[in-house]
């Protein structure tokens, strides 16, 4: 097992990494002698509920609450249904709530517990390689509105992650892929040697090698952590973690969130925008074919339809954009990535023809 540390101005907590986690988590000193309640799905309770439960004494049950699998349901609605469980359950300030599945049971779950009772503790337990890589660590929860994705919520951050790699066998192959997308875009902004490591290790990483995957799984929460330790709110250099999600979001906005998984949205946004960095230089033509590569070596990219007006538009709401500019994110080398604040419409036009014109076939 392996321990990191997020460090911000207002939260200090570990992540464990590594087998056989769940087992471990009744006895950390987050969880112990308190009430415990977790917020799961019926898919990922069938399979590893049992895990979890077995490790709590048979006088320290946890009650577990359900939210349905899919998006639709990462919802205001769903708040105030389980807030009304909870408060029905007896649950209490010194409660603790225990979000375990994926990123959408981890940002609804986090949020729960940022508005209940004003905030309750609670632990990121992520069973998706996305949530384990990416949306379990800095503190970021929330639900959907009607007019766009994570428009409520708030910054709460969990007390402990157990990011445990076992649970990943069961995952979904695409699931997997679209997670591993996020890893590589932690290389290609910060990391080389993470980079290098996906690059040289695509097979290992493929077939699940628990080792190859906590490798990787390491450096991605290294990485972001270290970002979010800089700039907890997004005021400057967590920005880059948005490298390929301007286009990426258009992707998902113009196909209606039904075409593509985030990070495969991501993967098509990262080589658009590697096209821009190469026309501007920031990267040389080498690193952009080893980027492209190795993006496309952990494919496939499915398909998906959109009109350059459509995605054009999209990238304009895109909220990560203030009024007026459009902020862009650029790898610059491998392991470094720039903000500008000045990218033009031709730009991001040329770039989308170029992606559009892959996207029809896939890759
Ligand atoms: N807070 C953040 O910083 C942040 C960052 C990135 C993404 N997100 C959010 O994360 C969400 C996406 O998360 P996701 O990609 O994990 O999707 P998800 O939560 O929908 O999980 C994907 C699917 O995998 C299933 N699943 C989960 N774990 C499994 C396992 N171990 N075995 C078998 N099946 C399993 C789920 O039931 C679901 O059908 C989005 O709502 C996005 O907005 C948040
Ligand atoms: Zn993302």
């Amino acid at each position: 097992m392996r321990t990191l540390h997020v460090k911000t101005a207002t939260a200090d907590y570990p992540v464990y990494i590594g087998r056989n986690l769940l087992a471990q988590i009744p006895r950390n000193k987050a969880v112990a002698g308190r009430r415990a309640f977790v917020l799961t799905s019926p898919e990922i309770w069938a399979l590893w509920g049992k895990n979890l439960l077995a490790a709590f004494s048979r006088n320290q049950q946890p009650t577990v609450l359900f939210l349905p699998a899919g998006e639709r349901h990462k919802r205001l609605a769903q708040i105030e249904r389980l807030a009304s469980e909870l408060a029905q359950a007896g649950a209490d300030r010194s409660s603790l709530l225990i979000a375990f599945g994926g990123g959408i049971i981890g940002d609804l779950g986090g949020f729960l517990a940022a508005v209940y009772m004003r905030g309750i503790d609670y632990l990121q337990v992520p069973t998706t390689l996305l949530a384990q890589v990416d949306s379990s660590v800095g503190g970021k929860t929330g639900v959907n509105l009607a007019s766009g994705k994570n428009l409520i919520g708030s910054f709460h951050h969990p007390r402990a992650v157990f990011a445990d790699v076992d649970v990943l066998q069961t995952l979904p192959e695409h699931e997997l892929r679209a997670g591993l997308f996020e890893s590589i875009k932690a290389g290609i902004i910060r990391d080389a040697a993470l980079f290098r490591y996906m690059e040289q290790n695509s097979a290992s990483i493929l077939a699940r090698d628990s080792a190859a995957l906590e490798h990787v799984i390491v450096a991605s929460i290294r990485m972001k952590a270290g970002v979010v330790a800089i700039d907890e709110r997004e005021s400057g250099l967590r920005m880059i973690l948005n490298y390929g999600h301007t286009l990426g979001h258009a992707i998902e906005a113009a196909t209606g969130y039904r075409t593509l998984l985030h990070g495969e949205a991501i993967a098509w946004g990262m080589l658009a925008a590697l096209q821009i960095a190469l026309a501007r230089r920031t990267v040389g033509p080498d690193q952009a074919e080893r980027i492209e590569q190795t993006i496309l070596a952990y494919g496939p990219l499915p398909p998906f339809r959109a009109t350059p007006a459509q995605l054009l538009a999209a990238a304009g709401r895109d909220k990560k954009n203030r009024a007026g500019t459009r902020r862009f994110i650029l790898p610059k080398g491998i392991g470094n990535a720039i903000v500008v604040e000045d990218a033009t419409d031709a730009e991001l036009n040329s770039a989308i023809r170029w992606m559009l014109a892959r996207a029809r076939m896939g890759r």
